[in-house]
């Protein structure tokens, strides 16, 4: 019996739901709002989906955490988008005002779980639901550079023509400025990506992918990225249920792994049921390291924000 709740049935909580259930992984999708009537009437639309796509999971819409007891998994997207007018610490405090309140919600109800945050802005965000659960460190992970990745390599498949699924690419650090795309580690089929792409188009890529949430939302006007963010936190939730031990690029706890520590950082890890199973540790270029190691430093100052606003 395996259970996944997925705080916030906005766009990308119900589209993740919605991927997790279709795979069929587990037993009940528990989605949780506090509008009332909306993740009832969602859950009730994909269930109804189930004969035709051809899955058994079950998924249940409530406002009532009772409901979300006993979840292996809690992936919490409950928090507003920044409106018009609205500064960083503004958003700031007002998702951490949510966090704060979902994560003690489902820490009393569901003491195991693997805790996966993606409501932005995301560094601050999966430190404080860490802080707050009082797990261990493996047990609160963060979704960016799943997604920062997914976008780079859509970007390299478009300008090289190549099959998207023959691409690997791969960016640490953070969501954002603090991205660090690393070439090194990226291949187009079996090629090097520095032999597919000259160095200008490949920064090019870069720039896009770190600006890669800005271009969406342009387009959309209201609201932002959901199928390519959904994707990602559900491959997440999948390596954790199926203990898989997949290697993904995660937000993960550091401690000492390339010199760095006490700051939750995009790096390759391996997931399973306790969460970040592993850091991996892989060979970083001395430009690489370095952007890892500054990107660090900047997640740590923006943490420190938090204080301010927890008084
Ligand atoms: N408890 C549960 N749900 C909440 C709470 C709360 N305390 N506060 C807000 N919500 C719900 C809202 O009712 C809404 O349904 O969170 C949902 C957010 O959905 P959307 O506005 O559609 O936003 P979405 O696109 O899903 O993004 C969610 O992920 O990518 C980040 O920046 C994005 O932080 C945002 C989050």
């Amino acid at each position: 019996m395996s259970k996944v709740t997925v705080v916030g049935a906005g766009k990308y909580g119900s589209t993740t739901a919605q991927r997790i259930a279709e795979w069929d992984i587990v037993d009940e999708v528990v989605m949780t709002d506090i509008v009332e009537g909306l993740p009832q009437g969602l859950a009730l639309d994909m269930n109804q989906s189930r004969p035709v796509v051809g899955y058994r999971t079950l998924v249940t819409g409530t406002n009532d955490y009772a409901d979300t007891a006993g979840s292996d998994v809690v992936v919490i997207t409950a928090g507003l988008p920044r409106k018009p007018g609205m500064s960083r610490m503004d958003l700031l405090e007002v998702n951490a005002g949510i966090v704060k309140a979902v994560t003690e919600e489902i820490v009393a109800r569901s003491p195991d779980a693997v805790i996966i945050v993606v409501t932005n802005p995301l560094d601050q965000m999966v430190a404080l639901a860490a802080d707050v659960s009082g797990f261990p460190k493996h047990r609160v992970l963060g979704q960016a550079g799943m997604l920062d990745s997914a976008r780079f390599a859509h970007f390299i498949s478009e300008a090289t023509g190549h099959d998207v699924l023959d691409i690997t690419a791969v960016t640490l650090g953070s969501h954002g400025e603090t991205m660090v795309p690393v070439p090194s580690l990226c291949t187009v089929g079996d090629t090097p990506l520095s032999d597919a792409l000259d160095a200008a188009t490949i920064e090019e890529l870069v720039d896009r992918t770190r600006k890669g949430g800005a271009e969406i939302v342009a387009y959309l006007k209201t609201g932002s990225a959901y199928y390519a963010p959904s994707a990602a936190a559900a491959a997440m939730v999948k390596a954790v249920v199926e203990d898989s031990r997949a290697e993904m690029p995660v937000c993960a706890w550091m401690t000492g792994q390339y010199g760095i520590s006490d700051v939750y950082l995009g790096v390759m890890a391996k997931l399973g049921r306790n969460g970040v199973e592993e850091v991996a540790e892989v060979e970083l270029t001395e430009s690489e390291l370095a952007g890892l190691v500054e990107a660090a430093a900047a997640v740590k100052e923006k943490v420190a924000d938090l204080d301010q606003i927890q008084q």
